[in-house]
C-alpha cells in the first residue's frame, strides 16, 4: 500500500502542481510550445475518463443490437406472409428460415454463405410429403 499511498499523496500532487496550468484566460494565449506539450499527457487522460464514462453510462451510446431479420425480402409491405397449398407440393418442399434467400420463400442455399460469414446454424425447414 505504500507505494499507492506516495502515489496518489505525494507524485501526483507534485505532477499537477507543476504543470502550467495559467491563472487567467489571457495566461493561456502566452504559454509556449513546451507548455501546451506538457499539458498533452493529462488532457488525454481526462479526456479518455471522460469518453470511457460517457460510453458505460449513456444508454444512446451503447451499439445497438441489431434489430432486422430481414433486409431484403419484400421490404414494402407491413408483414411478409407466404401461404403454400400442400396439395402444390409434390414430393418435399424446402423453406428459407434464415431470409437470405433470392428465391423466397424457398431456400436456395443462401444459408450456407450467412452461416460461414456469421458463424451462425441456420438452415432451411424442409416439409415432406407422405405417400
Ligand atoms: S436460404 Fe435461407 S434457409 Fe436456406
Amino acid at each position: 500500500m505504500e507505494p499507492i499511498a506516495r502515489l496518489v499523496k505525494v507524485s501526483i500532487p507534485n505532477y499537477l502542481a507543476g504543470l502550467p496550468i495559467p491563472d487567467t484566460i489571457v495566461g493561456w494565449f502566452r504559454l509556449g510550445v513546451s507548455d501546451w506539450a506538457s499539458l498533452i499527457p493529462p488532457t488525454a487522460l481526462l479526456a479518455g475518463i471522460g469518453y470511457m464514462s460517457y460510453k458505460a453510462f449513456c444508454p444512446r451510446a451503447r451499439p445497438k443490437p441489431c434489430g432486422a431479420i430481414n433486409v431484403c425480402i419484400k421490404k414494402d409491405v407491413n408483414k411478409v406472409v407466404d401461404v403454400v397449398d400442400v396439395e402444390d407440393i409434390t414430393e418435399k418442399a424446402v423453406f428459407c428460415r434464415c431470409w437470405k434467400s433470392e428465391n423466397w420463400p424457398y431456400c436456395d442455399g443462401s444459408h450456407g454463405k450467412h452461416n460461414n460469414e456469421h458463424n451462425d446454424n441456420v438452415g432451411p425447414l424442409v416439409v415432406k410429403k407422405q405417400n
